[in-house]
């Protein structure tokens, strides 16, 4: 068990804190906890919505940020409290997102009405596809098909959002399927590790070669700036401010002592802390167009996307985790499966509930199955 895995498994309290000096761990402790210990019930309520048009919505709050004091009560014309999500430019809301190609032009992209259409198997409960079909855009994730399941997810495609992983074998059906869409937009998130342009990103060469290979799609990016905004989104929206427990370690009371007793400390096997700051929860592709569809389109109708509490229903539809991917078990399972997990893992619950707080702040619906959400 490597350093910070062993400071994680104390959080849990099963093994007492005994050779925390030694094996350094008590700034881990503090860089790990607010990853993974905040409970997602955000504490920010927001108030009654105005669901202006977002762009002057923004405006609005930049206004509003630069004359008026905290705390104070807005007039019934000026949005209450902070926009959810927090821009990445309040300016330029879709910057960010760069062309493979150098000399292209960045993605930009307006539509009144989009339709998002979630992985989930829900959408197979459903006959949404026509309805989909009639969005100004279509927002699709990852590799998630259309041939085969035009009747529960229409047939067009505007803009796809992928990952990273899982490249070989979605990127052979995510080329297979660009190819029978016209004039769509790909775009793709990861960490600078294998986005990095400088021949050392093994997604950012593949994308090249692709690019090269695709005249019929464009080929998007996240700027490393964009990667850490979203990050640091997850990171306030789920946190609860003031209610974060930090639990000081057993180093943190005998480094404290030592100061008292001795006039020289040498610590030894005490790492910074630094190799513990690494991404502990994996943000969903799901996230990241969220994130956009909020950006991009005035009106977003989301489609298969539960709320999670059909996980707690036992007559609730079985949905499988992916509508095209009926080995991968059931949505609940995954969900729970990976809500046990500390780490290495994502917090499908938790993106679900923030993506009802950003309900209230964007003209954001929820259809097949429809559900409001209750904060
Ligand atoms: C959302 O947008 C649609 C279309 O512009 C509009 O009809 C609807 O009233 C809006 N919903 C809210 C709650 O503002
Ligand atoms: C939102 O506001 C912008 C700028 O004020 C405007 O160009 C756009 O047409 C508006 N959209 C809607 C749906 O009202
Ligand atoms: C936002 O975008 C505008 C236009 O691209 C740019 O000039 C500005 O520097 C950006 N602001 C931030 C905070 O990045
Ligand atoms: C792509 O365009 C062709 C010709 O315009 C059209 O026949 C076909 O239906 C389009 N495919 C999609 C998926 O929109
Ligand atoms: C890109 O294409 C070239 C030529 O077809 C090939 O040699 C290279 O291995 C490919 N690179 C990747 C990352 O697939
Ligand atoms: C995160 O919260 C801090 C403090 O409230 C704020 O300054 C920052 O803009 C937020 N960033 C994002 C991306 O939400
Ligand atoms: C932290 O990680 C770096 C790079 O992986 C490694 O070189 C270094 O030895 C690690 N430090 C500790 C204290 O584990
Ligand atoms: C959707 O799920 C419910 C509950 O399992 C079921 O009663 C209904 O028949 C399903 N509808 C379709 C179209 O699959």
């Amino acid at each position: 068990m490597d350093v910070c895995s062993f400071v994680q498994f104390n959080h849990k309290g099963r093994t007492p804190f005994l050779i925390g000096l030694l094996v350094g761990f008590t700034i881990c402790n503090f860089v790990y906890f607010p990853t993974y210990f905040p409970t997602y019930l955000g504490e920010r309520k927001p108030r009654p919505p105005s669901y202006a048009n977002m762009s002057k919505r923004r405006t609005q709050q930049l206004e509003l940020s630069a004359t008026s004091v905290p705390g104070t009560v807005a007039g019934p014309t000026i949005p209450p409290g902070p926009v959810h999500p927090t821009p990445f430019n309040i300016t330029d809301p879709l910057s960010g997102y760069v062309n493979v190609l150098k000399d292209k032009d960045p993605f930009k992209r307006h539509c009144s009405v989009c339709a998002l259409v979630s992985t989930s198997g829900h959408v197979l409960n459903y006959t949404a596809g026509e309805e989909i079909d009639q969005a100004e855009c279509v927002i699709r994730m990852n590799h998630a098909p259309v041939s085969g399941f035009e009747k529960h997810v229409g047939t067009r495609t505007t803009v796809r959002v992928a990952t990273h992983t899982n490249f070989e074998e979605a990127w052979r059906e995510i080329t297979h399927i660009i190819s029978t869409e016209n004039r769509s937009s790909l775009i793709v998130w990861g960490p600078d590790r294998t986005m990095r342009t400088d021949g050392k990103g093994e997604t950012y060469n593949y994308l090249l070669n692709l690019t090269k290979a695709s005249t019929d799609v464009e080929f998007y990016m996240l700027t490393p700036e964009r990667m850490t905004y979203s990050h640091k989104l997850f990171d306030n929206e789920t946190a609860l401010p003031g209610r974060r427990e930090i639990w000081l370690s057993t180093g943190w009371f005998t480094m404290v002592l030592a100061t008292e007793m001795c006039d020289r400390i040498k610590v030894y096997g005490m790492s910074n802390g630094d190799n513990c700051s690494r991404r502990e929860i994996w943000l969903s592709t799901g996230w990241f167009t969220m994130v956009l569809a909020t950006e991009m389109c005035d009106r977003i109708k989301v489609y298969g996307m539960s709320n999670g509490d059909n996980c707690r229903d036992p007559n609730a539809y079985p949905a499988v985790y992916h509508y095209y991917d009926k080995g991968r078990g059931k949505e609940c399972d995954e969900y729970n499966r990976m809500e046990k997990l500390k780490k290495q893992t994502h917090r499908f619950f938790a993106e679900k509930k923030v993506f009802g707080r950003w309900s209230k702040y964007n003209n954001i619906t929820f259809h097949f199955p429809t559900w409001t959400p209750k904060e």
